[in-house]
Parts: structure tokens; sequence; C-alpha cells
């Protein structure tokens, strides 16, 4: 379960529109679709790989704006393209002990390489994505007997994350420098392991609550039968991929978005984003 722990942002994408938004001009984030309609309501179906769990934004009186995550067993995590920033991202939430957790990212364009621009907000950052994901900066070396001694962030609980007043004024809603800082102190500034029975769940909560119970079921039928998740023995099971659909209102995302949701090697997105 430590697992869902870090996958839960994504799970719960109600969250990035609120939580990573900026009040200043600069950030794209602002001006992202999702952020017309902050009260998304969710459908999550099951699937061999694991779970899509699709957030619904209504844009007008016709049409509405679906962004599709994908979970797949045991611990991947598919975050859907925007409009402004056209490639396909996901995460591995790989355990490392009963208390933490690395977290894998990686990001691609479909069909094309990622333009040298976007390599480098990756590796360097650029305002306020500077200590997201892979950023150089972001890590601070361990000693060499520490298990991942390079891929320990220097944004941790003991220092607040560093949060700044001045930035929660002047640019970040949150305050923390930069996505990646946000979601992290999310998903463990509460404690190493919470106690779920102290929670208030609410109905964006619903694809938190399945992919637990999912996780759940998967870790009893290995432990009672030795079977494992699909996708482990059948990689064919993770050619799948999130999307970003906008649709009439009275269209099924999952009637539309199957095609695009079975991924092709080297196909574009099939859809304009
Ligand atoms: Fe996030």
């Amino acid at each position: 379960m430590q697992l869902a722990a870090g996958a839960g942002g994504e799970i719960d994408s109600a969250h990035a529109p609120i939580l990573h938004s900026r009040i200043d001009s600069k950030g794209a984030i602002n001006k992202w679709l999702a952020t017309r309609d902050l009260r998304p309501t969710f459908e999550c179906i099951r699937q061999d790989f694991g779970m899509s769990i699709a957030a619904k934004r209504q844009l007008d009186e016709h049409t509405n704006y679906w962004r599709v995550n994908q979970f797949m067993l045991p611990f991947y995590s598919l975050v859907p393209p925007q409009s402004k920033f056209p490639e396909l991202s996901g995460h591995a939430w790989v355990p490392m002990d009963d208390n933490h957790t690395i977290c894998l990212m990686f990001s691609y364009h479909p069909a094309e390489p990622l333009p040298a621009k976007m390599r480098e907000v990756f590796e360097h950052g650029h305002n306020g994505r500077e200590s997201a994901h892979a950023s150089q900066d972001s890590f601070v070396k361990r000693d060499a007997t520490v298990p991942y001694a390079d891929y320990w962030t220097k944004y941790t609980r003991d220092n607040g994350f560093m949060f700044d007043y001045q930035s929660q004024v002047e640019s970040w809603f949150s305050g923390l420098p930069g996505l990646w800082v946000q979601d992290g102190a999310c998903q463990s500034g509460t404690s190493p392991i919470f106690d779920r029975t102290k929670e208030h769940l609410s109905s964006s909560d619903t694809g938190i609550a399945m992919t637990r119970r999912t996780l759940l079921e998967a870790a009893g039928a290995y432990r009672d039968r030795g079977a494992k998740p699909n996708g482990v023995e059948n990689p064919d099971a993770f050619m799948v991929r999130a999307v970003s659909l906008t649709l009439p209102k009275t269209a099924s995302w999952i009637e539309f978005g199957r095609p695009h949701m079975a991924a092709t090697l080297g196909a574009g997105f099939g859809y304009q984003l």
C-alpha cells in the first residue's frame, strides 16, 4: 500500500491545477484547459493492466474535457499529454523499504524525439520546473553505502520542502519551489506511513479508493494462489497510453478513448491535443 501513497497524486488528477497553479503570469499551468473547471468528476474502470482513471471537466455547455490516467500494476502510472506539452509521461513507484519509495520518471513523444528545449528543461529546469523530477540540482549525494545514494532529494520534511513565503505571495500558489516538490510534499509530508483510518475521502478520491482495492486484491491473489499481476508475465498488457480528449458531452470516453489508449510503437497521438 505504500506504493499507492506516491502514485496517488497521479490517480487523483484533480490536484494538478490547484496544487501546481501559479499566481503570476509566468507559468503555462494557469492556462491549462483543466483550470477552467476545478471540480472534475471521476469515472474508473478496471483493465487488464490495472485501472483507467478518467477525470471529466465541463468546458462549455456541449463539450467535456477528459483526462484519463492509467495505473498499471504493480506500480506504474501514466499521465496524459497537455496541448502545450505534447509528451507522454509516467512514473515507476519502486519500493526501497517499508518507509521509502524511489520514483522514476519517464517522458517521451510517441512519434518523434523530444525537442531539445524540452530535454534541457528536464535536465536543468526553467522557471519553476528546475526542481522537477530529473533536475540535476535536486539531489543530495549520500554516502555510497546508502541505497540509491545519488537519488535523495534535497527537499525534505525536515526543511519544510523549502517552502518560501515570498514565493507564495508572488509566484507559486503553494509557496513550494517547483512541480515535483509540490507533489513530493503532499505525498510524503504527513508521515512515512499514514493511518488511513483517519482519512476523509471524497468523491474525487474514487480512483484512489479503487486503486487501493486493486492493490489489496493483487497482494491477496499472490499470497493465496501465487497469481501475479497480468503485466508481470505479459508485457503486451502494458501497451497503453494516457489520453486527454475533448469530446461532445454525449460521447463516451471509453468508446472514443479506446483506440487512442492502445499504444502502437511509433504512432503519433492520433487525436488533436
Ligand atoms: Fe502533481
